[in-house]
């Protein structure tokens, strides 16, 4: 194992939903893991006033998000993990001195034996990454001389592709990119992460992931929720910016890369960017009206509740055009995947909460067992990422009796089956890496810069007022004619609730 070494984490945007809701918990799970240093330290900072004890009441002793995990420990226990908790209000705002922060590290430091060590983790709006780093830097508190300095940044990084450059440059002028860690909590899933042992530890599946072998893959991301209380941030971000073009592309680059040289963060990094890069991009309007399709959820009865359609959304502007779904098929320009389509889809308010990978395997390339609807039965591995994780792989069998009739049978694994499973959380995770200062699991600047690059050309296209946005009702999936991206007899495989249910019908 490898040793997390004494540190203090100090979290801009304290105050914030973030922290109560993710990072405490993640926090707490480690301490009751024992994966936190001997020493060490969360130092919340935001412009609220508070005092120390006022915030671990806020974050620990009072927090919903903490209510279930600690009612079951004695008081002491409890405790002694807020004792570790501190407050700094910042005054007015992000941009102002820093002094009293830096008076207040250093104190933390001396007194709790953090060896100069410090993550700052920004939970603010990416407006304030550049002006927080600034400071900083001025406050002295970016200095390796005695201790390493890490910066966490959460989503969404950049708006486009040359709002993510102006983040990155604004960055790079206070911290190397080696000390920068863009978090995307979907690579802290395990599920996302075994993708790459799937792929790289088993000589079974690796020699038929290619176009010789494979017809397409499909990705879906449904949710069965719409916006909730986040009208006014999705209102100008949408499905592509939200879903698309931080998890969604992580996903498919795990999916498309080359076998690394080895497990080391950069090496396993290039190969995704080189992944992300041959993402065909798409430059014609003709190609971006065929293969990318955006709609909207509308008022509708789910399970005899009435549901609000999307433009009733608090923060929502009435007659928004901006999509709660968007789909996106595209090739790969490289020798491995040449010809093979991808078909992307994400959205709220579909019938159940699913992310799954499907590779669909070509029918035999001589059919010996002729049957009318064989491409139904052709090979497929099913990665289910959530809920009920797990692989299925779906294979022809004789039908006993007379004749050679073909069905598809199942053959599944379940990560609630592996009795080691001690799951942790993604932030959990992620923050751990972070504190050991492993940043496979994080985005380097260029694969970002990467994804939002094949990502600009459709927001752009979307922009048109000609471009349509396709009405679907909460609760189904997706617009009626989101079949039509598929080229032949295909069609979007909608799952239900577990990895082995029988796709096509709908599950509240
Ligand atoms: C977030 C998006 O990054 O991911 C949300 O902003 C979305 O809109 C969420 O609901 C989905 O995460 P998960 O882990 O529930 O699939």
């Amino acid at each position: 194992m490898k040793k997390t070494q004494n540190q203090m984490l100090i979290i801009f945007g304290a105050s914030g939903d973030l922290t109560a809701r993710k990072l405490v918990p993640a926090i707490y799970n480690l301490y009751k893991g024992k994966h936190l240093p001997e020493n060490f330290v969360v130092l919340g900072a935001s412009r609220s006033a508070m005092t120390d004890e006022e915030f671990r009441q806020k974050v620990v002793q009072e927090s919903e998000f903490l209510k279930d995990k600690i009612s079951k420990e004695e008081k002491d226990y409890i405790s002694a993990f807020a004792e570790k908790l501190f407050y700094e209000d910042l005054g007015d705002d992000y941009d102002s001195k820093y002094n009293g922060l830096a008076k207040r590290i250093k104190k933390l430091n001396e007194e709790k034996g953090c060896d100069h060590n410090y993550i700052f983790y920004l939970s603010t709006p990416p407006s304030l990454y550049e002006v927080i780093a600034k400071n900083l830097c001025e406050a002295g508190l970016t200095t390796e001389e005695n201790g390493w300095k890490r910066i966490i940044v959460e989503k969404p990084f950049g708006y486009s592709l040359a709002t993510a450059q102006e983040l990155n440059a604004g960055l790079h002028k206070y911290f190397n990119e080696p000390q920068v860690y863009r978090i995307d909590h979907y690579l802290g899933k395990e599920t996302v992460q075994n993708l790459l042992v799937t792929r790289f530890s088993n000589s079974l599946f690796e020699p038929t992931w290619n176009r010789r072998y494979i017809h397409h893959v499909e990705i879906t991301n449904a949710e069965t929720v719409g916006v909730e209380k986040r009208g006014g941030y999705y209102d100008k971000s949408g499905a592509l910016r939200d879903m698309f073009q931080s998890h969604l592309l992580q996903v498919v680059s795990l999916i498309v890369m080359e076998p690394p040289i080895n497990s080391s963060a950069e090496e396993i990094r290039d190969e995704k960017v080189k992944a992300l890069k041959s993402l065909r991009i798409m430059t014609s309007d003709e190609e971006l009206s065929k293969h990318t399709m955006k709609g909207q959820y509308v008022a509708s009865t789910i399970n005899g509740e009435k549901v609000k359609g999307y433009r009733e959304e608090d923060g929502v502007d009435p007659d928004s055009k901006t999509e709660t779904f968007a789909a996106v098929k595209f090739f790969v320009d490289n020798w491995r995947w040449k010809d093979v389509p991808f078909y992307v889809r994400t959205a709220k308010y579909m019938p159940t909460k699913v992310t799954e990978v499907v590779i669909h395997f070509k029918s035999p390339a001589h059919e010996v067992f002729k049957s009318q609807d064989a491409y139904k039965k052709d090979n497929k591995i099913i990665i289910r990422i959530q809920p009920d994780e797990g692989i299925l792989i779906k294979f022809g069998v004789k039908v006993p009796g007379l004749g050679f009739h073909v069905e598809q049978a199942n053959m599944d694994f379940y990560y609630s089956d592996l009795d080691s499973a001690e799951i942790m959380d993604a932030y959990e995770r992620l923050l751990l890496d972070a504190m050991q200062g492993d940043a496979t699991l994080y985005a380097r600047a260029d694969e970002v810069e990467a994804a939002w690059r094949f990502v600009d050309p459709i927001l752009k296209y979307w922009q048109n007022e000609d471009v349509p946005t396709y009405g679907y009702a909460a609760g189904t999936w997706g617009p009626r004619n989101s079949d039509d991206m598929f080229e032949g007899h295909f069609g979007w495989r909608n799952p239900g609730k577990r990895l082995t249910d029988e796709t096509g019908f709908c599950i509240l």
